[in-house]
């Protein structure tokens, strides 16, 4: 579907693309357009789209090999799910890939009722989407941050702790050995070298999926890379985070929302770190 933008959400592969850190720089045809996600009103159906109407606001992501083009006032959407009319554009346009993503290594990892789940880098936009939707499966999950986010990941429904050294006596200091609790999977975000830390606490490289070491396959860890890689995808969990969140269980945490002629401040915010949830770019009055 192609929509009229009301919002887009900056993510680290946008950051990557435009610094030419990311090797698929190199391989773009310039001009480029960042931007992956976003939410509008749709304006145009393409060939066999039956589920939709001219009109209907939606959120979702463009097709993931172009690597960008959300960032205008049209974008095509590749898979989208119904915007609830409650969910403020800003969040649901930063939703797409983070959702799917978060949705696709709870999948990966078999995350359901009584798993108790780490998560290492749990504040940013993959982490926080995945504390949640863990969560509303009826896992418990045990997230890092740094030291600036604690009280967010509590507020998100996570058991808080530091990344870093001394990961692992941090999280076996919040198991609850009473009720025979063990850690059941282990979800890399970061990329920040803990793939052994989460293989000791697990017990299996198996119960680790790494989204962001490329390096952690020698470990026998899985590295999820969805469709992009000939994988599983998790376009399914759109339509469960608009679900959760007209039950107030399930939100996109906003850190910060400019507007697109400020582009390149919402990039330089994104790229510093911390992280709070999500990055936005906004059309006014969303
Ligand atoms: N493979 C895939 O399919 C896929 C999909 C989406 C994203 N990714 C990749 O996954 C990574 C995360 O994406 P994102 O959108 O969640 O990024 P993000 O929003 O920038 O969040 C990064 C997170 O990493 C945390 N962090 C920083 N230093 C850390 C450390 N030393 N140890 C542990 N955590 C640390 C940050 O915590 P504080 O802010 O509290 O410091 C923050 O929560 C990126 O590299 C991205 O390219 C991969």
């Amino acid at each position: 579907v192609r929509i009229r933008v009301r919002a887009t959400g900056v993510s680290p592969v946008d950051l990557a693309i435009r610094a030419g850190t990311s090797r698929s720089a190199a391989t773009l045809r310039l001009p480029h357009i960042p931007g992956l996600d976003a939410a509008g009103v749709v304006d145009e159906l393409g060939d066999g789209v039956t589920n939709i109407a001219i009109g209907d606001e939606v959120f979702g992501t463009v097709e993931l090999a172009c690597l960008g083009g959300a960032s205008a006032e049209f974008a095509v959407l590749a898979f989208w799910a119904v915007r609830p009319p409650s969910m403020p554009a800003a969040q649901a346009g930063a939703a797409g890939t983070s959702v799917e993503t978060a949705t696709r290594v709870l999948d990966l990892l078999d995350i359901r009722d009584g798993s108790t789940l780490v998560i290492d880098g749990a504040a940013g936009g993959v982490g926080s989407a995945a504390v949640q939707l863990a969560i509303a499966r009826g896992a418990r999950v045990i997230g890092t941050a740094g030291a600036g986010n604690q009280e967010f990941l509590t507020e998100l429904g996570a058991v808080p702790t530091t990344y870093g050294v001394g990961l692992p006596a941090r999280v076996r200091s919040i198991i609850d050995y009473r009720t025979d609790e063990h850690i059941d999977a282990a979800l890399d975000v970061a990329g920040h070298g803990s793939l052994p830390e989460l293989i000791e606490l697990t017990g299996a490289p198996k119960k680790v999926v790494t989204i962001a070491d490329f390096d952690g396959v020698v470990l026998g860890v899985q590295l999820s890379i969805g469709e992009l890689g000939g994988q599983p995808n998790g376009k399914h969990g759109l339509g469960v985070a608009a679900a959760l969140f007209e039950q107030g269980r399930f939100r996109i945490p906003v850190q910060q929302s400019f507007p697109y002629e400020n582009a390149a401040e919402a990039h330089a915010l994104a790229s510093a770190g911390p992280r709070r949830g999500k990055v936005v770019l906004a059309a006014p009055a969303v």
